[in-house]
């Protein structure tokens, strides 16, 4: 098959100019100005920008988690992420505490395997790590899985001790590989809502009131010291406040490999969405949590100058019917996480990009370009290069859009809600490639089920 793609905008986390491109199989071939090629298909970009398909480096895809299951499985929420411009994202295997990190990845391509629209890799969550199963970890390596996650918070599920952190970060950096950190302090955490709940105070918002930037930023700050004394760079995931940044921020500035994402629900919503009526707050209750909207522009002024590396979603969705719910009259018991893995494109353009916050360079590097980079897989994914990938978004800048739970265009995650619900956007991915096959066209899903692969990543090259 081949494809030829006319007078598009390309634009890379470099580069901006008009050109044809042609792709030959599963990789772009030729790029050049009025290429007069014979091709299967042509597609004429007139108008659109032509970017490197979105890399979203956090997903929880069919994850158990707060004694349900995230609502989006590989099918469902690969196909959403490619209506939003997404053609690879990275999820998380989990590890059974007290089993083997082999086997969590066995379970996880089985939940994977044939059924995605989109490629996909998988960083692994380790949970307990004993001395006579480090070796578990080169082989994770070998089989293409070159990140982990640790979680300083969630006592008694996903937590780690400082001593398994540092046990895991030295073998990591031994290893080439990137640690993943979620950064707040849990075990302080869990008294804050231990106490909560005893006072009555029970409602979603004070799922919020527990979790103290603070907290985050301790978290911050002592990964990052621990990754330092352990020798491996970290990546602090879903970073959400001002107060946690200023951590990185000063870590960075002495030269620690230390990078950091945030998400666009830090960006764009704030503490108010949990003062509404009723339970209605528990379809923003996340880990770490909305925060006061000063917080937003400190965010913003860190992805511009670099100490935020990656906006990623954390995508990980519950219904508000029968899941959400599983926590009125106890915010403790709310799943933490919520839906946006097909927004991200459209909120970041029209929220960072039209506003000036930043350059429409900048807006490919941070929803793609780094993550290749950060995560082993570029130049194959994230960019517009001869050679790659042939993962590619016609994007329309000028096209206005309501999310909603009821728009066919920015909904096809399967959620009864929309945590965006009535932002109104500008720029849509309209067509989107995966190594050269559309699978999104004019808005509407031509993929199929399985057209994605898994990525084996390479490690950490800095
Ligand atoms: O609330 C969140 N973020 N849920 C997903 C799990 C995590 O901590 O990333
Ligand atoms: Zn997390
Ligand atoms: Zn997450």
């Amino acid at each position: 098959m081949s494809l030829l793609i006319k007078n598009g905008r390309i634009i890379t986390a470099v580069d901006d100019y008009v050109a044809d491109i042609f792709i030959e199989g599963e990789t772009v071939s030729v790029i050049g100005k009025r290429l007069d090629m014979e091709a299967d298909e042509t597609l004429d970009a007139t108008g659109r920008y032509v970017i490197p398909g979105g890399i979203d480096p956090h997903t929880h895809l069919d994850m158990p988690f707060g004694g349900t299951t995230s609502s989006d499985d590989f099918e469902t929420g690969t196909r959403a992420a490619a209506h939003g411009g997404t053609t690879t994202l990275i999820d998380f295997a989990i590890q059974t505490k007290g089993r083997s990190t082999i086997e969590a990845l066995d379970t996880w391509h089985k939940k994977a395997e044939g059924k995605t629209a989109i490629d996909y890799g998988f960083h692994m969550i380790i949970t307990d790590m004993d001395d006579d199963r480090l070796p578990e970890m080169r082989q994770m390596a070998d089989e293409g899985v070159t990140s982990y996650k640790l979680f300083m918070a969630y006592p008694g599920i996903l937590y780690t001790d400082d001593g398994t952190i540092y046990r895991v970060m030295r073998k990591a950096g031994n290893d080439g590989t990137v640690i993943c950190m979620h950064a707040e302090n849990g075990i302080v955490i869990d008294e804050i809502v231990k106490q909560a709940l005893k006072d009555g105070n029970t409602a979603p918002r004070y799922h919020a009131l527990s979790r103290p930037t603070r907290m985050e930023a301790e978290g911050v700050h002592r990964a990052i010291a621990i990754a330092e004394v352990a020798g491996v760079p970290v990546y602090i995931v879903h970073l959400s406040s001002a107060d946690a940044l200023e951590q990185v921020t000063l870590a960075r500035n002495r030269g620690a490999h230390v990078f950091a994402e945030t998400c666009p629900q830090y960006l764009f919503l704030d503490h108010s969405y949990y003062e509404k009526p009723g339970f209605e707050g528990a379809k923003w209750v996340m880990t770490p949590p909305l925060r006061e909207k000063w917080n937003q522009d400190e965010l913003w002024r860190g992805l511009k100058f670099g100490d935020l590396r990656s906006i990623s979603t954390d995508h990980c969705p519950f219904c508000f019917k029968d899941q959400k719910e599983l926590g009125i009259g106890d915010f403790s018991k709310i799943p933490n996480g919520g839906p946006g893995v097909e927004n991200r494109l459209s909120l970041v353009f029209s929220g960072g990009v039209l506003p000036g916050r930043i350059t429409v360079n900048e807006f490919v590097d941070l929803t793609s370009t780094a993550a290749a980079k950060m995560f082993g897989i570029f130049p194959k994914k994230g960019t517009v290069a001869v050679g790659s990938d042939a993962d590619l978004v016609l994007f329309n800048p000028d096209r206005q859009e309501t999310i909603s739970v009821d728009n066919a265009v920015t909904h096809h995650m399967n959620i009864d809600y929309s945590a965006y619900e009535g932002f109104e956007v500008t720029g849509i991915s309209e067509t989107v490639i995966s190594r050269g096959k559309v699978v999104v066209k004019d808005c509407q899903y031509v993929g199929a089920k399985g057209d994605g692969q898994f990525l084996k990543r390479s490690g950490y090259s800095g």
